[in-house]
């Protein structure tokens, strides 16, 4: 159990933010949040009367639907907004379009935007709290905590565990967000992909890298594959589909190189038969579905402690 009741911040803008204890709070949280779920009635009434608004500048469909599930069975009033539609599409700025939202008296914006820094950002101008669904290529908080969250519900630990996140290292919030939180609760991460999709200082994170799937997998108890961002590739970063997925795709072959009992992660989307081939994804060792059940846990505990709850249930 964690040894502390509250969150220091009002915003979750990243997980290099977060102590240990407070992941511990949020992981402890999601545990009754789960409960919630299995309920005839899903809904609690800690966020009644509270606003949140979901404003997604990026696509997405695990984190933007988890997000407004979670809002509702916590029964926030809750409003949406995607790039489509809106007056982004007339040019109207970040910091405009937050400070209209913020003329209706939200609670919290949940934001997605595919600039680095967009959640700091908003939340150095706005004075609702602000939860990082995913900035550019810098964090993913929520997604490495539902990680942490499905890897202690079949590991029962997080440290000393070893956990290989192989894939496109140099685009992705996952890696870093998951790479600050695991190494912080004492597993150990070795990152895997290739040269040209490797980030300068990445051994900084305080994880091992190679160029070897095969390495990677050794001895793994997780593995975490990674999505291969077609759209964020503005050159040539690899050769073909088809020389990545020998090289660098997750088969039952390289899996088997982890201990017998690993369980295979992916955020999503999958590019099957890119990075992952559909038998793994789809096997017995994969927990893929079990990570997007549990963003709704982990999102409701983000949501109930930003919004002053407390471990003994008050909110
Ligand atoms: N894992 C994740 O962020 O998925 P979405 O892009 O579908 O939200």
């Amino acid at each position: 159990m964690s040894d502390v009741t509250t969150l220091r911040s009002r915003h979750l803008l990243g997980i290099e933010d977060l102590e240990p204890a407070e992941i511990s709070l949020i992981l402890d949280t999601a545990v009754a949040m789960k409960e919630v779920g299995t309920r005839a009635i899903k809904k609690v009434p800690a966020l009644r009367g509270r606003t949140v608004v979901n404003l997604f500048f990026e696509a997405s469909t695990r984190t933007r639907l988890s997000f407004e599930l979670a809002e509702k069975r916590l029964s926030a009033d809750t409003m949406g907004m995607t790039t489509s539609g809106s007056s982004v599409t007339k040019g109207e700025t970040l910091i405009d379009t937050a400070k209209t939202l913020e003329a209706m008296s939200p609670d919290m914006i949940v934001i997605r935007h595919a600039s680095s820094g967009a959640a700091h950002v908003l939340a150095r101008v706005c004075r609702s709290s602000i939860i990082n669904a995913g900035d550019g290529t810098h964090e993913h908080p929520t997604q490495a905590l539902l990680d942490a969250f499905t890897i202690t519900e079949r590991k029962g630990t997080l440290a000393g565990l070893r956990v290989a996140i192989i894939g496109d290292l140099l685009h992705s919030r996952v890696l870093r967000s998951n790479a600050l939180l695991l190494t912080r609760m004492g597993a150990s991460v070795i990152a895997c992909g290739p040269p040209t999709l490797i980030p300068l200082g990445l051994d900084r994170l305080g994880v091992t890298v190679t160029t070897s799937i095969d390495e990677a997998c050794d001895g793994a108890d997780v593995v975490m594959m990674l999505r291969v961002q077609h759209e964020r590739m503005h050159g040539l970063f690899l050769p073909s589909v088809r020389e990545y997925f020998s090289l660098f795709g997750l088969t039952t072959e390289r899996l088997a190189r982890a201990k017998s009992d690993a369980i295979v992660m992916h955020p999503g989307p999958m590019n099957r038969g890119v990075e992952i081939a559909s038998d793994v994804a789809d096997g017995n060792q994969s927990v893929i579905l079990d990570q997007v059940a549990n963003g709704v846990a982990v999102r409701m505990a983000v949501l109930y402690l930003l919004a002053g709850g407390d471990a003994q249930g008050e909110a």
